[in-house]
């Protein structure tokens, strides 16, 4: 968050890309496209575009690095080095091993881990266009990947972003925006038990301001939440009825 004054981010009072304070970008979700990988799923979050793959659960190697009473879930972030403007250098860097930890430790909050002692479970977000927001977007579609893998989740992890351009509270900051604005808040949130599982913040914002832009992603996530479930209704749609449903997870519960 590199806090600019000479950068407009408003003009009018008016985001520059026409967003009203509380519009999310355009969102599109896919579920299921790679087949190699045990689950997958692609997302378009305005000029983000981002891919997860699942791989497990399966046995863990190292084994030094095995849990004996749950499985570990394995979030690595990356991103392309064709991604962004400037070519990113391949490889981990400090920030990606950050985002990769706090995803990782988000989805372990959703996933029935025990259900797996000694196990991993791989989950790689391949963001292959940035523009502000793609942990956010790497974390929901993560989510959406580790359920058309068929693992066992109390609910799937909505991600989103708030934050303050020229002190005026926004949701889903795009890129200048990102950059040049005064603060910026991702979190993760479970909408089945409205808890967070991912909440950081860049920059500075009064209490009032926070209480907003939490409203802001909150609201945002819930909408999120109907994207991802719309992704996986799409591939998997059944004729089943509700109750024939219903019989189908108490067996798996
Ligand atoms: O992407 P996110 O907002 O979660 O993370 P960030 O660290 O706040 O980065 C904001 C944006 O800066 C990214 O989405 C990229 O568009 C850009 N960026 C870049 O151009 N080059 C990098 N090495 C890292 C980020």
């Amino acid at each position: 968050m590199a806090s600019n004054e000479d950068i407009e981010l408003l003009k009018d009072g008016e985001r520059l890309d026409g967003r009203s304070f509380d519009e999310l970008r355009d969102i599109n979700i896919e579920a299921g496209i790679l087949k190699r990988a045990d689950g997958s799923a692609y997302i378009e979050w305005g000029k983000n575009k981002v891919m997860a793959a699942v791989y497990g659960p399966r046995e863990m190697h190292p084994r030094h690095a095995q849990e004996t009473t749950k499985a570990v879930v394995r979030a690595r972030y990356n991103m392309a080095a064709f991604s962004v403007p400037d070519r990113k250098r391949p490889g981990p860097d400090r920030r990606s091993i950050e985002i990769s930890k706090l995803v990782s430790e988000a989805l372990e909050k959703v996933v029935f881990t025990e259900k797996y002692p000694r196990s991993v479970i791989d989950v790689f977000i391949e963001v292959l266009q940035a523009s502000a927001g793609t942990r956010c977007a790497g974390l929901t579609v993560a989510s959406v990947a580790l359920a058309d893998a068929g693992i066992p989740m109390s609910d799937m992890v909505a991600g989103c972003a708030s934050g303050k351009i020229e002190d005026q509270v926004v949701l889903d900051l795009g890129k200048n925006e990102d950059n040049y604005g005064q603060a910026d808040v991702p979190i993760g949130y479970i909408p089945r038990t409205e808890e967070l599982c991912l909440l950081q913040m860049d920059g500075n914002l009064t209490i009032e301001e926070y209480e907003k832009a939490m409203e802001l992603s909150i609201d945002a996530c819930e909408e999120i939440y109907e994207l991802q479930r719309g992704a996986l209704k799409e591939k998997y749609s059944t004729d089943l009825d509700e109750d024939e449903i219903e019989e189908l997870k108490e067996g798996v519960e």
